[in-house]
């Protein structure tokens, strides 16, 4: 099966569930039927699920809307939920998390481990001078210790801010600045493809001068041994730390709506925003959608792939999988590390049985082909998850096959770092799945497409994808920027949530996501804002103007393509080109890097000056060209292609 142009559904094969198991059937059924009887109802019932120390009052709070509270007047502790309530029976002996080096190390922490050692650093956070309501930067390679930071800040009722370990000295300290922090967690480095990685130096450039005045301790996990300046009075050791901390700190009695995290993502501006998300309803929203999305049993192993600096790992690497007491599997390494079976040599030693990966990783075991799974046994599987992209209808048939078995349903999942938990998708008890469709709202949820008046589209036809109601963990606001909060996502449609991406309902109501409707990019299941990569290339002394753009990449799903223009008297050249390249990742990190740059005279225009995306991905991809009637200049597109494909030949 080959993608059609456009994105159209493909013809694709519904496939029949292969799970035979009643009861799956049944928990399916039983969840979809409770939420037709009321959505407010339904997450009422939800909420039982977790430990509250007062219960709530009013479910919905919507007097202010879309500014939405939750579970008003609740109380209850994000930590307390994912480590206390799991060691007063066996389950304290039940491994919380399986660490898996990059070298192959492993560490295996229960939850009495966890439990332990979230309320030792807590205590240390608190000894730190860190108080309720004071944002906490966490800076960290995959580590235990990375979860335990987390959990301890929101014991203590420190909301954190983690900045995803890739990102370059320049990101960490817009992050830490935006968020004003005091604390900032991070390691002497970590591991990758066996070599040590530095990550302090970028702790000590973010720092340097007289950036980032806020900080006032930078806690160092020892994982490399490796040489680091450590500076004085500013930077502890975290084993230090934790060998004087006490071994129980209380949890603070957290409001329902008290601020859990902030969590950086890219939008349409050069800035990135904080998206915040806050206690009771983050908490109530990933605990269900965990568990009924993947089936979730307590004998289940379950590993994410994604990293805890994303939403991904924090809602299901994290909150989702300890609030509920599972196993989860935390791995430092990469994929072809020490060979292309690494993935599946972990799940074959852990038997794991819940698998969620992303679909640019899942192109690249096809690349690398099946033979990387010859001899591993991956019959412990049972249900498998995607995330972050659109998954072509032939990697999903892939991953169903050769992954799973032709035993293992594949949930498909649709959702944001907004979102805060899974929108969109199957559920393993569903009679049929339909390969390259996140299938429908999970239960609670309204999401729709709708054209640009907010009617909804008929059946095969494009729009905007938008969330009709509110729900528990959709986020509360952007940190210290409500207006932005407005603009941006419902400034559109009267009390409706644009939630940026286009898409699509087949005739049985089925949603097709077909990918971002803004200037934000999408490269290997990670968001990247095209104005962010541009402020980037035009701080070199040489570029005039830049435009980037997100092309079709088999990989990566996107790859960043900049147009530039040059300043006079500049000419380019190949030097310039990995100048460039290189000054992108020093201000933003390696995954931004830019595949391609083309310099060109101009850029297209409209009328009105603004740059015309649309047109300069035409050219990228090779596509024919599109409506041109609004540029200013048209003969201005002839040029840049005719440039561009002197380039790519
Ligand atoms: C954007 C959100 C939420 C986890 C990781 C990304 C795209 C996400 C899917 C999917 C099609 C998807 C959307 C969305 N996206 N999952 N299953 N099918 N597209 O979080 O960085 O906030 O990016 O990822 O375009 O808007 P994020």
């Amino acid at each position: 099966m080959k993608e059609k142009q456009n994105n159209t559904p493909v013809p694709y094969q519904e496939i029949a569930n292969p799970i035979t198991d009643k009861t799956v059937k049944q928990n399916t059924n039983q969840l979809r039927e409770k939420a037709r009887h009321g959505r407010l109802d339904f997450w009422s019932e939800m909420s039982k699920n977790i430990s509250w120390f007062e219960e709530w009052n009013t479910i919905l709070d919507d007097s202010k809307a879309p500014f939405y509270r939750w579970f008003n007047d609740g109380k209850l502790n994000a930590s307390f939920n994912c480590v206390d309530r799991h060691i007063s029976g066996w389950r304290k002996n039940k491994a919380a998390i399986i660490f898996e080096g990059d070298r192959g190390d492993r560490r295996v922490l229960t939850y009495q481990d966890l439990y332990r050692e979230v309320n030792q650093f807590a205590d240390v956070l608190k000894k730190l001078g860190t108080k309720r309501g004071d944002v906490v930067t966490i800076y960290m390679p995959m580590l235990p210790e990375a979860v335990i930071a987390m959990l301890a800040c929101a014991r203590i009722g420190a909301p954190h801010s983690v900045v995803f370990g890739g990102f370059s000295p320049g990101a960490l300290k817009d992050r830490i600045e935006d968020s004003n922090s005091k604390v900032l967690i991070t390691a002497d480095g970590g591991y990758r493809k066996g070599k040590v990685v530095p990550l302090k130096d970028n702790v000590d450039k973010a720092l340097e001068g007289s950036n980032c005045q806020s900080i006032k301790n930078v806690v160092v996990v020892n994982r490399t041994g490796q040489d680091i300046h450590m500076e004085q009075d500013r930077d502890l050791w975290y084993s230090d730390l934790i060998n004087d901390a006490a071994l129980y700190c209380e949890p603070e009695v957290m409001d329902a709506e008290d601020p859990l995290f902030i969590l950086y993502s890219s939008g349409t501006t050069g800035k990135p925003k904080g998206i915040l998300h806050t206690t009771g309803g983050y908490m109530v929203g990933v605990h269900t959608t965990f568990k009924h999305i993947f089936d979730y049993q307590e004998q289940d192993v379950y590993w994410c792939t994604a990293d805890i600096g994303w939403i991904t790992g924090h809602s299901y690497i994290v909150y989702g999988p300890l609030a509920n007491g599972a196993t989860t599997v935390l791995f430092e390494g990469t994929p072809d590390f020490p060979a292309q079976n690494r993935f599946w040599s972990i799940i074959e030693k852990y038997g794991v049985s819940i698998f969620y990966t992303a679909p640019t990783a899942i192109r690249m075991f096809m690349r690398w082909g099946e033979e990387w799974l010859a001899g591993h046994d991956l019959s412990s599987l049972r249900i498998l998850g995607s995330v972050g992209e659109p998954i072509n209808p032939e990697v999903w048939m892939w991953y169903y096959k050769y992954i799973g078995g032709e035993k293992c349903p594949v949930m498909d999942t649709w959702w944001q770092t907004e979102t805060g938990m899974i929108l969109i998708t199957p559920l393993p008890g569903d009679a049929s799945f339909k390969p390259g469709s996140a299938s429908r709202a999970f239960p609670g949820v309204d999401v729709d497409v709708v054209d640009e008046q907010g009617k909804p589209v008929k059946p095969g036809e494009q729009g905007y994808l938008v969330v009709n109601t509110p729900y528990p963990a959709m986020l509360r606001n952007l940190y210290k920027d409500p207006e932005r909060y407005l603009s941006t996502y419902w400034q559109q449609y009267e009390g409706i949530y644009l939630a940026g991406d286009g898409a699509k309902k087949d005739e049985d109501g089925s949603i097709w996501c077909i990918g971002r409707i803004d200037d934000v990019i999408n490269v290997s299941g990670h968001r990247l804002g095209t104005a962010e990569i541009e402020s980037a290339l035009v701080e070199h002394p040489a570029v005039a103007e830049a435009a980037v753009i997100g092309k079709k990449h088999e990989l990566k799903g996107q790859a960043v393509s900049a147009f530039v223009t040059l300043k006079e008297s500049h000419n380019g050249s190949d030097e310039l080109v990995a100048e460039l390249k290189k000054l992108v990742v020093s201000k933003i990190g390696a995954l931004a890097r830019p595949e391609d740059i083309y310099f060109t005279a101009e850029l297209p225009k409209t009328r009105s000056g603004k740059i015309i995306r649309r047109l300069l991905r035409d050219i990228a991809e090779g596509k024919v060209i599109g409506d041109t009637t609004t540029l200013m200049d048209p003969d201005i597109i002839n040029s840049i292609k005719d440039k561009y494909a002197a380039k790519a030949s």
